[in-house]
């Protein structure tokens, strides 16, 4: 037998198996999440991130400034305050903890982009991503206060506004909302296709934000639907979103595959809470190689179509790709 065909043949060596690699990753790819809480000087570890805090905006300035000279260039920031309200009203207050900490990050580190998460679910007493009445919640009133949020954050200095809300036609009212304020020049970057996925789990714990009656399955995409992704993605696009993002990240490579293909946008996607969760509880007990999984997933999620992935492992890839 004669094999003419040898894939080994390239294989042989990490400089060979370097040359024909087609997927890498750098340290611009990715966008750390930071929770900002009010107080001073506090650095609360989130139990199911390790590795993942609470920061005060003196100890959340420290943490980007550190970062980026470290390589990370973008961070997302989530705003975690100390009161709560039906209307969400801290989550669009001029002098808001996410407000606050906006402008503390751009005074403070050079070149840094910042991203704004414009959701309400942070904010509300009861945990939901807009107003609810009679246990609904309201589609276009809550519109409303998510171009308020979306303007609020840009006057603060927020390079990137990214609606994760999920209400219908959050897009167009975000956009006009900053068109109208003259912010015509900021990116959307839109939570296009977001599944009601039970890995935000840690999330909630870190911003406080479980819902306290029903869940999101009204809002947040079924699991199970890919052609649905396609729709919202589309909407989304119409609407004038310049970056498209699908989340969570890994069980959904599927969706950022075929988001890539169809559409000629940037396209982002969110290796969630409980993805990086499982991978640093697995990590500890020993079961699994951390550093081997961290970097063979976000390949992955690179590999599928990702151009940026927003992650909390976003510093520890800058440092090991220093
Ligand atoms: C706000 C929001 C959530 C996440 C990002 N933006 C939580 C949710 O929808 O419940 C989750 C991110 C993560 O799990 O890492 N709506």
């Amino acid at each position: 037998m004669k094999l003419i065909q040898r894939p080994r043949r390239l294989r042989r060596n990490e400089t060979i198996r370097a040359l024909v690699r087609e997927t890498s990753l750098t340290p611009d790819d990715f966008v750390y999440p930071l929770f900002a809480c009010e107080g001073e000087g506090v650095r609360r570890e989130i139990t199911s991130m390790p590795g993942c805090f609470n920061l005060s905006i003196d100890e959340l300035v420290r943490e980007v400034e550190a970062a980026r000279s470290e390589g990370v260039r973008s961070v997302i920031l989530f705003g975690v305050p100390d009161e709560k309200d039906a209307a969400g009203t801290g989550g669009y207050a001029e002098d808001g903890i996410t407000q606050r900490a906006i402008r503390a990050v751009k005074r403070e580190v050079r070149d840094v982009l910042v991203i704004a998460d414009n959701c309400l679910c942070e904010y509300t007493d009861h945990g939901h991503c807009g107003l609810v009445k009679d246990g609904e919640v309201l589609n276009d009133p809550t519109l409303e206060l998510l171009a308020r949020t979306a303007v609020s954050h840009a006057e603060a200095g927020a390079d990137i506004i990214a609606p994760s809300n999920m209400m219908d036609g959050f897009v167009i009212a975000i956009r006009s909302a900053l068109d109208d304020e003259g912010f015509e020049h900021i990116p959307i970057m839109s939570y296009a296709v977001k599944y009601a996925s039970a890995f935000y789990g840690p999330f909630r714990e870190a911003a406080q934000s479980t819902p306290q009656f029903g869940d999101r399955r009204g809002y947040q995409m079924d699991p199970a639907n890919a052609r649905e992704a396609m729709r919202e993605a589309e909407l989304d696009w119409q609407e004038g979103a310049d970056i498209l993002m699908v989340k969570p990240a890994l069980p959904y490579l599927d969706i950022i595959r075929a988001v890539r293909e169809r559409f000629d946008a940037p396209v982002a996607a969110y290796q969630v809470s409980g993805e990086y969760a499982m991978l640093k509880a697995a990590g500890k007990l020993g079961w699994i190689d951390e550093d081997r999984v961290m970097m063979e997933t976000l390949t992955a999620i690179k590999r599928a179509g990702a151009d940026i992935i927003l992650t909390y492992f976003a510093r520890e890839m800058a440092r090991r790709l220093a």
